[in-house]
């Protein structure tokens, strides 16, 4: 009887394990076909985007990065791309530079641009800022389409790469790589890899209406393969001696360890959730939705909100990041939040560099999706006026 149950149990669990498996394979398809992949094989689960970009770092970048080799950032980057490339560049002698804002407040892309050499050998960008709201164009397809359907051929002068060019072709013009921080833009847009033709990209799942502790990495086939492993043990390996090890091919090369299953089938739900309602109809919906926040906020007195002026040419994310005079972000926040129950944040959003550029140490900041309404944003404006005149009254 005892023997019976045992049995029981030990294959139930066995066909449990098949099928976590088997789900847990299914969530990486669905992230691939997400991001339109050519191949679920250049998914790599990991933690969170933070665990994808040192991913990168830790074997690429330590595998590929020289002394005096330079890797170009922008000065909007989040916290997570910046530090494990100052740690590559310590232990590698490799430069970083960073791309500034233009007078529009955005990463200026020409200066990027500009800024690649031969020397260069990473670029890494963020898709969307999560301070900015703005949107790196990554690939400006519209002009190279137009140039090739026009029949010009695109010629090198004493520039390497010319302005109506992108971002990767530029970047892959002088030999580098660009690794793009999507973890901004996968929520919220269609994102393509195989359009945006980057190397690497990144995203974290709990911005995607998914679990915590669950991310991924896009990297393409060929470098994936030639990567060195990230963190040794279990599910990694092909063959194990007492003296060495044989590696799996990717992605199980960098999972390492009992991976994070359920997390990941939950990810795999929210991304069937998102493509349920439609990206570009989620994309269309917060382009107004950002564009009515913008407007908004732009009636409140002595206020500074960052980033581009939206316009016909220029869309913002849904997302403002703020100053009022003389009111410090985090008394706003926090009466807003018992005040009136609206949670905004304040800080420097993990992105200090940043607040330094524009002259700040921190911001306020309001986010939506698409689950907000003009109403939220209503309600809103009209609690943050109540909190300008509760600061006022004390002056
Ligand atoms: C633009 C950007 N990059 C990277 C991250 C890091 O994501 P995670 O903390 O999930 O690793 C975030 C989120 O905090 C982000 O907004
Ligand atoms: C995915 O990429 C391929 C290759 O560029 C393209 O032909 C296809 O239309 C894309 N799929 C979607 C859904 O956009
Ligand atoms: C994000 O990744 C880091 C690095 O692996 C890890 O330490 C951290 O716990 C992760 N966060 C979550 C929520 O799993």
């Amino acid at each position: 009887m005892l023997l019976a149950c045992l049995y029981l149990i030990i294959s139930s669990s066995s066909q449990l394990r098949a099928r976590a498996t088997e789900e847990y394979e299914l969530a990486r398809k669905k992230v691939s076909h997400f991001i339109n992949a050519s191949d679920s094989r250049e998914i790599v689960f990991t933690r969170n985007a933070t665990e994808a970009i040192n991913l990168v770092a830790y074997t690429w970048g330590l595998q590929n990065i020289k002394p005096d080799d330079e890797i170009l950032l922008t000065v909007a980057e989040h916290h997570s791309a910046i530090v494990p490339w100052q740690l590559v560049a310590q232990k590698t002698g490799a430069v970083l530079k960073f791309v500034e804002l233009n007078g529009d407040e955005v990463p200026d892309v020409d200066n990027l641009k500009d800024m690649l050499s031969r020397k260069t050998k990473l670029v890494v960008v963020h898709h969307v800022s999560n301070v900015l709201a703005s949107l790196v164009r990554i690939r400006r397809m519209w002009l190279n389409i137009e140039m090739s359907d026009l029949g010009y051929t695109i010629l090198n002068t004493d520039r390497l790469c010319s302005s109506y060019q992108d971002i990767v072709l530029c970047a892959h013009d002088v030999g580098a790589k660009v690794l793009v921080d999507a973890c901004q833009s996968v929520p919220h847009m269609v994102v393509d890899v195989q359009n945006l033709n980057a190397d690497f990209l990144v995203a974290s799942s709990h911005k995607m209406c998914g679990p915590t502790g669950v991310g991924f990495l896009y990297g393409k086939s060929d470098l994936l393969s030639a990567m060195p492993p990230f963190l040794g043990g279990g599910e990694m390996i092909s063959d194990v001696f007492l003296d060495h090890s044989t590696y799996a091919e990717p992605p199980s090369r960098f999972e390492a360890g009992t991976p994070a299953i359920g997390e990941a089938i939950g990810l795999g739900a929210a991304i069937d959730y998102l493509s349920g309602l439609g990206m570009q109809k989620i994309h269309d919906y917060e382009i107004f939705l950002a564009k009515y926040l913008y407007d908004s906020l732009s009636s409140v007195p002595n206020i500074h909100i960052y980033g581009p002026v939206p316009s016909n040419h220029v869309s913002r994310a849904a997302l403002c990041s703020f100053n009022i005079d003389n009111i410090h972000p985090t008394d706003l926040a926090t009466y807003l939040d018992q005040q009136h129950g609206v949670a905004i944040r304040s800080g420097h959003h993990c992105a200090q560099p940043l607040h330094r550029h524009l002259g700040v140490s921190a911001s306020a900041r309001a986010s939506l999706h698409f689950y907000n309404t003009v109403e939220d944003i209503d309600d809103f404006i009209w609690a943050l006026n109540d909190a300008v005149s509760f600061f006022n009254s004390f002056k």
